[in-house]
Formats: structure tokens, sequence, C-alpha cells
């Protein structure tokens, strides 16, 4: 996607590969900074992940894959290495999904497997593109000229290579000319959608506006929320979804209003082994992201000093509150996405 940085326009994606180098956006600079960063090997790339210098489940998957190639590339031991990128983040199935892809297509020989490995990992990132654009385009006739939508997280082309997807559909309608107004859940606690949805749709040129999360129920019963659509981790077979915390809230507010419910996911991020959402793992991390809060003027601490915190990254939706899924083939029922092959 195109943005301005110092005034000038970039063509940029959200990860890519320089070998040996993994080259990513710095999400955390954002939107105050607008940094590049580099990961030389697959460890240094994992961690990566585990900091959320990339986040989002298709560019933690297309990561996952640009890791994997890198420690073929490196002569690791791919057992090790595998359960080592694996193990970055709980939730998002998209990254197991990414390390299957290049261990799956590897022979016995190491040297041809360095070609093949790098060759399947730019195949993921660029197959990850095309769906994110076919994602737009489906969700796009789901919009209507003057629209209100709104979404939670940042399901944006910084969460996945490029478009996004709770985002493509915004985007492609943009281009076809529809008026569409967003409204951008704040996303406490590390705030993606204040910090990052914003900047993309400031970059972009969709009118929207930034809510705190507290707000979305408010805003949906008065009439000004006419969609929403989000992004998610992992769907389980029966269409439970688990997507940023909150999501969930979300969702039972929207059904209570009579507003439908999105969600947006390329095949990647359907887990075929997971029964429902029970069996989702979700991941907790540091306390410190609910306590502090940090922005243009650092961090500082917004809670009482010696209270505890618990920092839930993600909540399940259940398939009842879903009203469709947008996919690369087309918007399914939860009963439809056994469709969705990887
Ligand atoms: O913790 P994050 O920032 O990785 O969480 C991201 C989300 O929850 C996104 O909505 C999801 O990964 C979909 S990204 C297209």
């Amino acid at each position: 996607m195109k943005v301005k940085v110092d005034g000038e326009e970039k063509e940029v994606k959200t990860v890519w590969f320089e070998q040996p180098d993994v080259v990513m956006i710095d999400q955390p600079k954002l939107p105050f900074e607008f940094a590049l960063k580099r990961f030389s090997n697959y460890k240094a790339t994992a961690d990566a992940i585990t900091t959320m210098v990339v986040r989002g489940a298709p560019a933690i998957g297309a990561t996952a894959g640009y890791a994997t190639a890198q420690a073929v590339l490196q002569g690791e031991d791919m057992q090790t290495a595998a359960d080592y990128i694996k193990k970055a983040r709980p939730t998002a199935i998209d990254l197991a999904h990414g390390v299957d892809r290049i261990l799956n297509v590897l022979g016995d020989d190491a040297e041809a497997n360095k070609k093949i490995a790098v060759e399947e990992a730019e195949k993921l990132a660029q197959e990850y593109i095309e769906k994110c654009s076919k994602i737009g385009d489906n969700g796009n006739e789901l919009i209507k000229d003057g629209d209100k939508i709104l979404t939670h997280c940042n399901a944006g082309w910084l969460a996945c290579v490029e478009w996004g997807t709770a985002t493509a559909p915004i985007y492609k309608a943009k281009r076809a000319g529809k008026t569409v107004f967003v409204w951008v859940d704040e996303t406490r606690p590390r705030c993606q959608g204040a910090r990052l949805t914003a900047w993309e749709m400031a970059q972009e040129g969709v009118e929207h506006a930034v809510i705190a999360d507290n707000s979305a129920g408010y805003y949906m019963k008065k009439g000004e929320v006419n969609l929403c659509i989000t992004g998610a981790d992992r769907v389980a077979r029966n269409g439970d979804t688990a997507n940023k915390i909150g999501t969930y809230e979300k969702a039972v507010v929207a059904k209570a209003n009579n507003i439908p419910f999105y969600i947006a996911i390329p095949a990647n991020t359907y887990d075929f082994d997971c029964e429902n959402g029970d069996a989702i793992p979700i991941e907790e991390r540091d306390e410190g992201e609910v306590t502090h809060m940090w922005g243009e003027g650092g961090k500082i601490r917004i809670a009482n000093p010696n209270s505890k915190a618990r920092n839930p990254a993600f909540d399940v939706t259940p398939a009842e509150y879903i009203t469709g899924y947008i996919t690369e083939k087309g918007v399914l029922k939860a009963e439809e996405l056994s469709q969705l092959t990887q």
C-alpha cells in the first residue's frame, strides 16, 4: 500500500524478505514514527512476532513462513526451529499454518531445500495479498453508499501483507466511489485501533473517528452503525471466532441492535482441527499493558500502583453472533466454512 513518509509517497508492504533478512514495519513505533526493522535469523524473526513488531494473523502467518525459510537457509535442525517459531504466539493459527506450509514442501536435499523454502515463503505471502484483495471484492458488495462501519483492533494491511481483511472491503468500497465512514474502536490495552487502524484510514483518506471501546454500544443503539467488520485470529470448525479482546462484546451488542456483524478471514485463519471456540488457546499478555499506557509522550502508569491486572489478548465470539464470514471464496455462513481450503 502507499504511505506518506516525511511528505514522500512510498509503496510498502508490512513484511518482506531480503535474504537473509526479514524486513518489517516496526509497528510499535506507529503512528508517531515510520521505521523498518530487519531480522537476520529465524529466532530473531520469531521473537519479533512475540514482541509484536509484527502482529495480526495473516502478517504473523507470512512472517512465520519467512522465519521457517530462514531456518532452512541457516541449515538449522528444522524440528527445533519449527517448535520455536510456533511458540511465538498461541492464538493465531496462521502462525502454525505458515510454518507447516514450508515444512511440507521440503525434501531430502539440504541445498535444494533452500530454494524451495524461499520460493514457498514468497508464494505464501503473495497468496495472502491475493486472498485479501478478493476478501475486499466480496466484502465491498455488502457495503452501501453512506454506510457507517465499525471495526475493532487492526485487521488492516498492517496486520496482513497488503489490503487487510476487515479493511479490504472498506478500501475497495472507497475506491469504487462509495462514501464510507469508519468507527475505529480504540482497542485497549495496546490500542491497535487508535494507533494503527486510524493511521491506515488517514493514509487511505477514509473518513473515520476513534472511539473509546466503551462507546460502540452507544453509537449502535443510536443507529449510527450500519455494519460491523472485524478480522480473526482463529476460526473454529463450527464458526466460533477468536479475535482481539472486546470483539465478543461488540458482536453481542450488534446482534441486540440488529446490526450485521461480519468476520473477514482468509482460509489460513480457519482451523479444521479445532472443533469449537473452547479449544482455542487464548494468549495472556503482560499486565503492564493494562496498568500502563504509552504513546507520543512515552509510557505512564494509569492504574493504582499496587493493583494487579489481567490481560487476555483475545476472546471468542460464538458463531450465533456472526452474520457471515467474508472470505476469498465469497461471503459464507458458519456451516459453509468447510469449503475453505488451505
Ligand atoms: O494482538 P494482535 O494485534 O496480533 O491482534 C490482532 C487481531 O486481533 C486482528 O483482528 C486479527 O489478527 C486479524 S488481522 C487481519
